[in-house]
């Protein structure tokens, strides 16, 4: 678990993000409610970047891609060493064409071609897989009586269910696991520059590994994401941009929903809510989102000047539309800090985003979430906090995940 270091409550007179600090992900809200108040487009010099802190204003920035653009907005690689750069050779610039990551009319080409993997007939068909998941888990862990939540029960049915749904074979999620880990701390949180140089090795690694996956199922298509990308190859998509389709969405499958299980598990055990009636979980879970979202943001560029309360937002200037605070604005949300199972709105959070690159996975993100609260207010009704267990958060960006999470029953 990641030593606490520094307090996980706001300083009362925080004056910018600090991504070093607990209480950057663990408990920011103070820190951005005085933002919405007093100033709703913040300049961060520790983030290098213009922050939206207003549900209005970050909803409008995400439906404007013409002046909000996502180009490069994935790969904040400024952090990076020069030293890891020349490592990374051509894939520092790695994700320049994920779907997340570009601008229309690219962005419209790759996004019709992704969205034909999430049918929602085939999203449905992928609940009774993820179910059993659940089960073979908890038929493992259920008769100890106590385990780190985190690490033996969140992570398993989504990494599993990613790796068929992607065509990973059985053999090859550990590796596929640890890589995808790294990858994300390379890119997407900041690290000492030897730390830089080794995640660099795991991630070029992993690169590796996906570009033999697209190879085998060019040669012998099966029934997954993976064939049916490579089948596009050369008509809608090219070799590039299935590599990168691949290697990222099986880091959304593996890291967000377990993350955001994980904060809405600690959330309904702090509540006295445990276990949900199967009737709420739908809104519990995006209760949940709305308090304890797993996404904090997402970053675009400014592609002009952008006049906004009063403050210039000068054309190229990063900027982070926070929809961890649009979660909290008081004028959408009331009493912001309380949970209320039963918020009538709590799904007009925008952890997922909003326009035209809404999540894609969204569907199959809910369902997976709903489904595991299902299963484990059923197997495990007496679930506590265990009385020694600590909090820790990983320390990033843009996500909000527990490091660990020691639990009971
Ligand atoms: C609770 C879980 C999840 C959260 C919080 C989440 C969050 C997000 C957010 C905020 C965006 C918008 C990014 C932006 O506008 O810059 C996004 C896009 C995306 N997500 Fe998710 N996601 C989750 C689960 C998933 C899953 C399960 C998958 C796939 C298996 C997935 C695949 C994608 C893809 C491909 C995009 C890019 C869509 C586009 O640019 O058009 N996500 N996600």
């Amino acid at each position: 678990m990641t030593p606490a270091t520094t307090p996980a409550t706001t300083p009362a007179l925080a004056e910018d993000f600090d991504v070093a600090a607990d209480w950057h992900v663990a408990a920011p809200y103070d820190f951005l409610r005085r933002l919405r108040a007093g100033q709703p487009v913040f300049r961060s010099e520790h983030l290098g970047a213009y922050v939206l802190t207003r549900h209005a204003d970050v909803r409008a920035a995400y439906g404007d891609p013409a002046r909000f653009s996502s180009e490069g907005s994935l790969t904040i690689s400024r952090s990076l060493t020069p030293q890891t750069r020349a490592k990374l050779g051509e894939h520092g610039s790695f994700l320049s064409s994920f779907v997340a990551n570009v601008d229309p009319p690219d962005h419209t080409r790759l996004r019709r071609s992704v969205s034909r993997a999430f049918t929602p007939r085939a999203v449905a068909a992928m609940e009774e897989r993820f179910r059993r998941l659940n089960e073979d888990v908890l038929d493992r862990i259920a008769p100890r009586g106590r385990a780190d939540f985190v690490a033996e029960i969140g992570h398993e049915p989504s990494v599993k269910l990613t790796a068929r749904f992607i065509g990973v074979p059985e053999a090859d999620e550990a590796f596929v696991q640890a890589h995808v880990k790294d990858w994300f701390m390379l890119f997407l949180s900041p690290q000492p520059p030897a730390r830089q140089l080794e995640l660099a090795d795991s991630f070029l690694a992993y690169l590796d590994y996906v570009d033999r996956l697209v190879a085998a199922r060019a040669k012998d298509p099966r029934d997954d994401f993976t064939s049916l990308m490579t089948s596009l190859i050369g008509d809608e998509l090219s070799h590039r941009e299935v590599v990168e389709l691949i290697s990222t969405i099986l880091l959304g499958g593996n890291d967000t929903v377990p993350n955001q299980l994980g904060n809405s598990v600690l959330r309904l055990l702090r509540e006295d809510a445990w276990p949900v009636a199967p009737a709420s979980i739908p809104g519990a879970v995006e209760e949940c989102m709305r308090i304890d979202g797993a996404s904090l943001g997402s970053f675009r560029h400014a592609v002009q000047d952008v006049v906004l309360h009063g403050v210039t937002i000068p054309a190229g200037s990063l900027v982070l539309l926070s929809t961890d605070s649009a979660g909290h604005d008081e004028t959408v949300f009331p009493d912001p800090e309380r949970f209320l199972i039963d918020r009538p709105n709590a799904a007009d959070h925008l952890v997922f985003g909003y326009g035209i690159h809404f999540c894609v996975g969204a569907a199959l993100g809910r369902l997976q979430l709903r489904t595991a609260l299902d299963v484990l207010g059923r197997r495990l009704p007496g679930l506590r906090l265990a009385p020694d267990a600590s909090v820790a958060y990983r320390r990033s960006l843009v996500g909000r995940g527990l490091s660990a999470l020691e639990v009971e029953w």
